[in-house]
């Protein structure tokens, strides 16, 4: 049967190259095979084809009986129809951008033969499997609204400095907060487990046995855990303008809380749900080492597209920059033990409302006003540290 030269040798592992026009036809075959049924209606017989690109020529034809559409390259003994024409004049016809009738007017479609048998080809290759769409809920649109305070919430430290960061100082009284409302609360500690790296095999997506390191690693437990949970709250420092990579790779590992399927319901594509819960929803706190709030930009536009793609709503931020700052600068003690007692206050209100009270996320949130001086501050912190290595590494 298929011989293309190509991509005879095309398996697994072998790094992907493009197709030739003998691969695409094949694979254009496999789909209408698999996702066309009415071709049995349709017709049988064999469409041969003679097509040319440039100075390179391929011949080929499909053979549809009772029950499958096949590929041959070569020559057929008897076909039904014959097209002779540019590969993308094909590619353009079988894809309904190019009319039968039109393209041989043009001559860029020669036939012999009835065109009509074309109709064995769908004008496109449309999947008819289960509507998969999963518009927005009204949880999602506004969870806020009708607020039911959650009964479990976990924390996700991202910090690759665990507990010993100051990510931590801060997660640590939003706990506190959230426990004073009547939340159980746990925390977790990325680098404390042992999460391996995602190999984008989608094995957790088509294998049966979900994905290849469950198991061997920590992960499953941890994916089980925040599925259960009410309200997700991941707390860790910005790096390079993002999150942490063991916190990404976290999310990359989550992937399976989707479908692989596409909705196309919503104004920007997503997944179907995979996981039953509907009423869970997330919160990003992070801190950075800049004296600006607009240094988690990119972070935040992360975050809502994540939001977006898991079915979770991100019902609040607070982003808290200069952290470093704030804990080794003897003059911004009575600010720094104000923030702390604004995040617990602030893990309270998320608990009860839903939501950070305007003043509390402004106390949390407040900018360093003299920039010249946060650098001229912050810069000594380093120079004592590079020259004079005071405290050594502590920091
Ligand atoms: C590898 C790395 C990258 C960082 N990137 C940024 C950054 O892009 N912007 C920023 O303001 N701070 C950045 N920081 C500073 C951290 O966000 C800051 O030191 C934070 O307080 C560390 O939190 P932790 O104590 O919980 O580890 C970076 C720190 C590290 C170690």
């Amino acid at each position: 049967m298929y011989n293309g030269l190509a991509d005879k040798k095309e398996t697994k592992i072998m790094p992907k190259k493009l197709k030739s026009p003998y691969g695409i036809m094949q694979s254009m075959v496999e789909i209408l095979d698999t996702y066309y049924p009415e071709h049995k209606e349709k017709g049988n017989g064999i469409i041969q084809f003679y097509f040319s690109h440039e100075d390179q020529y391929w011949t080929c034809y499909i053979k549809a009986d009772e029950r499958h559409l096949e590929f041959y390259t070569g020559k057929a003994d008897s076909p039904a129809v014959t097209l002779r024409c540019d590969f993308f004049h094909w590619l353009d016809l079988a894809a309904g951008k190019l009319n039968p009738v039109w393209g041989a007017v043009t001559q860029k479609l020669k036939f012999r033969g009835k065109i009509s048998f074309f109709k064995v080809l769908p004008r496109n290759f449309s999947i008819n499997i289960d509507d998969m769409d999963d518009p927005y809920t009204d949880f999602e649109k506004n969870a806020v609204k009708n607020w039911k305070q959650p009964q479990s919430v976990i924390i996700i430290n991202g910090s690759p400095r665990s507990d010993n960061g100051y990510t931590e100082q801060f997660a640590a009284q939003l706990a506190e907060g959230m426990e004073e409302a009547g939340a159980s609360v746990e925390k977790i500690y990325l680098p404390k487990l042992r999460i391996k790296t995602c190999i984008g095999c989608w094995n957790c997506w088509i294998g049966e046995n979900g994905c290849v390191f469950d198991g061997k690693d920590d992960f499953y437990d941890l994916y089980e855990k925040v599925n259960r949970a009410d309200m997700i709250v991941y707390a860790f420092p910005l790096y390079v303008d993002g999150m942490p990579s063991i916190l990404k790779n976290y999310f990359d590992r989550s992937v399976r809380r989707v479908y692989p399927y596409i909705c196309s319901d919503t104004p920007k594509m997503r997944h179907p749900r995979r996981i039953d819960k509907k009423n869970q929803t997330m919160v990003l706190f992070s801190i950075c080492g800049f004296g600006e709030r607009i240094q988690f930009r990119a972070l935040e536009s992360h975050f809502e597209a994540i939001a977006h793609n898991f079915h979770v709503p991100l019902i609040e931020t607070v982003f808290r920059s200069g952290a470093m700052f704030l804990f080794n600068n003897p003059f911004c003690y009575r600010l720094q033990i104000q923030i702390l007692e604004s995040m617990k206050k602030a893990g309270s209100e998320l608990v009860m409302t839903g939501k950070i009270g305007r003043k509390t996320k402004k106390r949390i949130e407040q900018e360093f006003t003299d920039k010249k001086e946060y650098a001229k501050m912050t810069n000594c912190f380093w120079f004592d540290k590079i020259t004079r290595k005071r405290n050594g590494n502590d920091y």
